[in-house]
């Protein structure tokens, strides 16, 4: 072959490719061309980039819901979206990828985004259901089955994990969380980024992650969604930002802002976190999606004088694309010309659009993701359920077992099985289920009927809703009907055991779903005490998306099951531990209150200077006179069927020579069936020059234990686990004395102590 000055030039751009890529300060091949696309594209084109659009579009044209559908229609063709959400099925989204790709100057194509919260069209747990597993591979399992799922309908991007901390069960959006915790959120964080994105972003089965609510959107006051937040700098650098940073760190591709303000300044219009923190100090080089609306909402919360001003702000403070405000598109070309955004700004934030559209290989193929016959084919596939079914039956909880009323006898048993929420398709789905077909749950009843070696007998006892409940809606709940609790009454006399299935509507948790009232809804406690009062053998399953007050059943019948809302194969997996078939292991990722009063409550509190009684009669410490200070379940409690004995604890405190503080503890199956114990350490770092909480979870493992079988389980304390950041955001370890538990729940009373010198 004779070479020519074309191969040259070619030869000259591979080697400069090369050579940047070799060392690794220099751009990489996606930044050059990146940074080439860039160099083509009008301001009007890279502001397009920008944009995000909710779907407008039903295959065949523009739908007509919404009323701006033509408008946004005509912007796709100018190239005037970046990416769109809530399109998905392979042949839609390949409808509106094709304008962007033919229709448009550059072609550049769409990223799809869309809620895949906890699963697609196939449902798995509720995210705070999964977190009760503690178990971070079934996790990244579920979230790669999620991604699987939804990327075979055109998806490429989801807007999880939510990683918000959340303390108060009051807040509808626990249900989308890991809970309360800081260090097992961030394990969890990581669990689901790796899951979704999978090593391959480029892969046609794998979509990009979004860790959000930047920042501190759990912390709303009262519980209140989208209320403000005002919290401390010690709490958002040691309880609010390192699960972000822990996403950051397993390469999510996206971050989301959130609604709420802090320290007076709304989320999308914040310099310190975005560009400071996020993109400065930690060097995310990925983008940053504003919250649904959020930027216009600044207008609301009286920091922007109107769209124009919350542009500008928005903009500045590196929120990089717009989500269905269309603030971005109507005002940045105008606020670039007047200079009160500069050009640099937007190119950065365009630049870091572009290259995660190359990351996950759009450019290549543009309908990679838009294969019909691999969505009918993938679609709710077997290995799909399988894996809902194994994430569900680990995400329950045994809250209460007295006298082994559980598990139920496979046969000679009379079973009555009472509640709405047994019989109901719906609620175990959740709230976040956009892209589900309704009523396609496994209910309880269901799940039960499989094992027929029992007379299962089935009443509603009440409707715990009223009338259809639908993604935007209220939920009205039944507070008057008990029409129906004299046959519930009589089926559960003639029963040798009662299961009960009481809680939420799948709706009544959510976003937008805070309540003031933890109790069980509606007339349902009532039911509970009158089938209570003909049938003390009664198992209580509760469905739920937070939190409940649960003290009367705790009080008085003798097992309780915490069963959230699990998805798909919610009643397989029920009916799997009530009968034994599954032994429960999972561990409560919230506490649960004795009353709503004591909300916000959780484990990892400071001790006060009054932490205890001085003496007996004395008013003056930190207590409430009506209600203990102590939860009704600690975070981190859960029973099994089988018991489990923690022994020889030893602390090898080699800090001194090597910065280390191992700790190991014998645990040892006393029970007569195998089962899982989530062995969890924390610590206590006694006094420091900024309080410490009084216990903090550094540790955790999943052990699998045989009857009567032995395993030393370690943990080893390094500075990462020991230190904590200061309220200037400075990361300290301190010498001085530690208390180290290791146990089966944050209550745990087996100790020891150590000292950092
Ligand atoms: C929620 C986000 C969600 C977005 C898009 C917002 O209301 O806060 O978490 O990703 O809508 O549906």
């Amino acid at each position: 072959m004779k070479l020519n000055k074309y191969h040259f030039v070619g030869l000259f751009l591979i080697t400069l490719i090369l050579a940047c890529n070799v060392k690794d300060t220099g751009p990489s091949v996606i930044d050059l061309k990146v940074s080439n696309l860039l160099s083509k594209m009008t301001l009007e084109e890279k502001i397009g980039q920008m944009n995000q659009y909710n779907g407008f579009w039903d295959v065949t044209g523009p739908s007509p819901e919404g009323g701006d559908a033509k408008n946004k229609y005509e912007h796709l063709k100018k190239g005037l979206v970046g990416s769109m959400l809530n399109v998905r099925g392979a042949e839609e989204v390949r409808a509106v990828q094709k304008i962007a790709v033919e229709e448009t100057r550059l072609g550049i194509p769409l990223i799809i985004g869309f809620d895949v919260i906890h699963g697609y069209k196939t449902i798995s747990p509720i995210p705070l259901a999964e977190a009760a597993s503690w178990d971070l591979d079934e996790i990244k399992s579920s979230a790669k089955m999620a991604a699987l799922e939804a990327s075979a309908a055109g998806i490429n991007w989801t807007f999880a994990p939510m990683v918000d901390i959340s303390r108060d069960a009051r807040w509808g959006r626990v249900m989308e969380g890991a809970g309360e915790d800081t260090y097992l959120g961030s394990a969890i964080a990581r669990a689901r980024v790796m899951g979704f994105q999978g090593d391959e972003l480029s892969s046609n089965e794998t979509v990009i992650a979004c860790a959000k609510h930047f920042a501190g959107y759990g912390f709303a006051e009262a519980g209140r969604d989208y209320n403000t937040v005002d919290v401390g700098s010690s709490t958002l650098f040691n309880v609010i930002l390192p699960p972000f940073k822990a996403a950051k760190d397993a390469g999510v591709r996206t971050f989301m802002n959130s609604f709420n303000e802090l320290n007076g300044v709304p989320a999308s219009g914040d310099t310190y976190l975005q560009r400071d923190i996020l993109k400065g100090e930690w060097n995310f080089d990925g983008f940053v999606v504003s919250d649904w609306g959020s930027i216009g909402e600044m207008i609301a919360h009286g920091h922007a004088k109107d769209g124009n001003h919350a542009a500008e702000i928005s903009a500045n403070s590196g929120s990089d694309m717009d989500m269905e405000s269309s603030l971005y598109v109507n005002e940045l070309a105008s606020l670039v010309k007047e200079g009160k955004v500069s050009e640099k700004n937007i190119d950065d934030a365009v630049s870091r659009i572009l290259k995660v559209k190359y990351e996950l290989g759009l450019f290549d193929d543009p309908y990679k993701y838009c294969d019909a016959a691999r969505e009918k084919e993938v679609t709710g596939s077997k290995e799909i359920m399988d894996a809902a079914l194994e994430m569900a039956k680990k995400s329950i909880v045994l809250l209460k077992n007295e006298n082994n009323i559980l598990p139920l006898k496979k046969e000679g048993q009379k079973i009555a099985l009472i509640g709405a929420l047994a019989s109901d398709k719906n609620s175990p789905l959740g709230s976040w289920r956009i892209a589900a077909d309704d009523n396609t749950a496994v209910s309880v009843l269901e799940g039960m009927q499989r094992y027929n070696g029992n007379t299962l007998s089935y009443a509603k006892g009440a409707d715990v809703s009223m009338g259809k409940t639908e993604f935007i809606r209220e939920v009205t709940i039944n507070t008057t009907d008990k029409s129906e609790f004299p046959e519930a009454i009589a089926t559960a006399k003639s029963a040798d055991v009662v299961v009960m299935v009481l809680g939420e509507v799948g709706f009544q948790s959510g976003e937008g779903r805070s309540r003031v009232n933890l109790d069980l809804p509606g007339v349902q406690q009532e039911l509970l005490e009158a089938i209570y009062a003909v049938n003390k053998n009664l198992v209580l399953v509760v469905n739920n998306g937070r939190p409940l007050n649960l003290s009367w059943a705790d009080e008085n019948v003798p097992a309780v099951v915490e069963a959230w809302h699990l998805g798909t194969q919610s009643g397989n997996a029920i009916a799997q531990v009530l009968y034994g078939d599954y032994n429960p292991s999972g561990k409560l990722p919230m506490t649960f209150p004795r009353h709503v009063g004591q909300v916000p409550l959780y484990y990892n509190f400071k001790a006060t200077g009054r932490p205890t009684l001085p003496a007996p009669g004395i008013v003056f410490w930190t207590h409430y006179q009506d209600v203990e200070n102590t939860p009704l379940y600690p975070f981190g409690y859960g029973l099994s069927y089988t018991t489990f004995n923690y022994s020889d604890m030893n602390v090898n405190n080699t800090y001194a020579e090597n910065k280390e503080v191992s700790v190991s503890v014998m645990i040892k199956n006393t029970g007569s069936v195998s089962g899982k114990e989530v062995a969890q350490l924390y610590i206590r770092d006694v006094y420091a020059s900024e309080t410490r909480p009084v216990r903090e979870l550094k540790g955790f493992d999943l052990v699998d234990l045989a009857p009567g079988e032995s395993k030393l389980v370690e943990f080893t304390l390094t500075d990462e686990e020991l230190g904590f950041y200061s309220n200037k955001g400075s990361w300290k370890v301190e010498n001085g004395d530690f208390e180290v538990y290791v146990g089966g729940s944050s209550s745990t009373t087996n100790k020891s102590t150590f000292e950092l010198k």
